[in-house]
């Protein structure tokens, strides 16, 4: 077994934990190192997660408005023909132009990447074995855990990446399923869904709860499932599926309502599996420097720092939401605390946001945690009909809430179902993370004709003056 070089800061994990953490020490000065057993770097993320997905979402979304009746409405006559290949193929062609892009950035920022496994081996060590078997050891001053997470399995429907698929396989399906079951409607089961609906797919989404997006402000949740009914994806909610058997060509699933009540049955091509994920720890060694999981696999941290010394953890291995954009929050404090400088993340700040069309994208508390914990608050809402933009856009569907401390005006939530939800959410983080007023938003200029303007105008409710609605 060769011993080898020794670093400030060893990294396992190369997706955004992991490689975020690497660029930031080596922006530091530290010599950083990061163990990453997949072929690419990127992670999740990159690989199987946020990027092939949204390059799905955009293209099935084009396709869609070209196919059915929003191109046709704007003038245009077309009849579009799906290359399912070519869709896949600009899929990967993107994704690898991506994850070079991070070896590029580690060479800028002088980090190892040490390709193989990596397993921690006692304090400062870390046993790295490449995929042709052979170990080396490598020692630094800090371990940081980046492991990322996988998807959580359901007993009784084995995922097999043929009929029954996680997400990577519902990335990769080979055909337009004639009909897609999808178990969760949590973040991928609707975004997932999405892009084979709009590609043809007849598609059911089977829910254990009684609504769609657990974590979404209610009233967005109920507005953008009319919406999903509308695009023509079928929801069963609070029922559960107890069984599957599959076949050649298809699959059989036993459904149960949760409250009770006989079964049915739902015939298949295809079911995906999106009920969340978990951490992902599997032979990583923890248990050489004397840290457990806790009983749902993750680890537990203090700023980072676990229960060994110089060892940390981030990213979707430890608790939070599980997005790219909060592991790399998670990434630099954390290595600004080993660098000794002050490292900090407002997790009430980390925005949501699920890519369909309308996109929804939320940032602070929703009306139910703020009704929990008994706060006083004002909503402020303006729908996207009455802005002019989407108006001769032709998406109206949407709105903007925002919920303001009724004393001090303080934004406290900014909920936006519409179309850019994703790139307009933005603003609300900035004006929350300098503790603005709704009257902050309600005064500031913003240009015409943009659908921003409906941020705006939500704003000016919190006060009773939205003047365009
Ligand atoms: P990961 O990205 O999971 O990276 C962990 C890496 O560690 C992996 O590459 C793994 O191979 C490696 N690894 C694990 N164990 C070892 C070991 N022992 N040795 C060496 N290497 C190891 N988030 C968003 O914010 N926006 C999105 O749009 C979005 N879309 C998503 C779509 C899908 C389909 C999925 C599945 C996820 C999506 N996410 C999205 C979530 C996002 O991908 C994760 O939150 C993010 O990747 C977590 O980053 P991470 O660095 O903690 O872990
Ligand atoms: P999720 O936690 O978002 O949703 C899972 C859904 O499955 C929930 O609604 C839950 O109630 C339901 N569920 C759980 N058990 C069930 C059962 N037995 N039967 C039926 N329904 C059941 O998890 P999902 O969609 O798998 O995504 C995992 C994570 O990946 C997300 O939470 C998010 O952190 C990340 N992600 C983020 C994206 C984004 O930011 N746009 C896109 C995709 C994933």
């Amino acid at each position: 077994m060769a011993e080898a070089a020794t670093y400030d800061v060893i990294i396992i994990g190369g997706g955004p934990g992991g490689y975020n953490a690497a660029i930031r020490a080596g922006q530091l000065g530290l010599r950083a190192a990061v163990v990453e057993m997949r072929e690419t770097l990127g992670g999740t993320c990159l690989n199987v997660g946020c990027m092939p997905s949204k390059a799905l979402l955009h293209a099935s979304e084009l396709f869609a408005a070209a196919a059915g009746k929003d191109f046709a409405t704007l003038g245009i006559e077309v009849k579009p023909r799906l290359n399912l290949p070519q869709m896949m193929a600009q899929k990967a062609d993107s994704v690898g132009q991506l994850t070079k892009g991070i070896e590029f950035l580690f060479k800028k920022n002088k980090v190892d990447w040490i390709r193989g496994a990596g397993r921690i081996a006692g304090p400062g060590k870390v046993e790295v074995t490449a995929a042709d078997g052979a170990k080396t050891t490598l020692s630094a001053a800090n371990i940081v855990i980046a492991t990322g997470s996988e998807p959580t399995p359901l007993p009784g429907v084995t995922v097999d990446q043929k009929r029954i698929v996680d997400s990577t396989g519902a990335l990769s399906l080979p055909e337009v399923p004639k009909r897609l079951v999808v178990i969760g409607a949590g973040i991928i089961g609707l975004e997932l869904g999405s892009v084979w609906r709009r590609l043809g797919a007849e598609v059911t989404v089977v829910e254990f709860l009684d609504r769609i997006s657990p974590g979404m402000d209610a009233e967005i949740a109920k507005t953008f499932q009319r919406t999903l009914t509308k695009q023509g994806i079928a929801f069963k909610l609070g029922a559960k599926v107890t069984g599957a058997k599959t076949t050649k060509s298809g699959v059989s699933l036993t459904v149960e309502p949760v409250a009770g009540g006989p079964a049915e049955t739902l015939e298949a091509d295809y079911v995906l599996v999106a009920i969340g994920r978990r951490p992902f720890t599997a032979d990583l060694g923890l248990d050489s420097v004397g840290v457990t999981p806790d009983a749902r696999g993750f680890i537990a941290v203090d700023h980072f720092r676990t229960s060994a010394p110089g060892v940390w953890a981030v990213g979707d291995v430890i608790h939070g939401p599980m997005l790219a954009h909060k592991a790399e929050e998670d990434a630099v404090a954390c290595i600004e605390l080993i660098a000794g400088r002050a490292g900090h993340v407002d997790y009430n700040l980390v925005p949501s946001v699920v890519y369909t069309a309308p996109e929804v994208a939320w940032v602070g508390k929703t009306e139910e945690q703020l009704k929990a914990e008994g706060r006083a608050y004002k909503t402020g809402k303006f729908p996207f009909t009455a802005n002019s933009r989407a108006k001769i856009n032709h998406e109206t569907d949407g709105l903007v809430k925002v919920l303001a401390d009724a004393a001090t005006d303080e934004i406290l939530g900014a909920h936006v179902m519409g179309p850019q939800a994703s790139e307009m959410i933005g603003e609300y983080c900035v004006a929350m993370s300098f503790r603005a007023a709704s009257e902050d938003i309600a005064r500031t200029c913003h240009p015409h004709p943009t659908r921003s303007e409906a941020l705006r105008q939500a704003a000016m409710g919190v006060e009773g003056w939205t003047m365009q609605a």
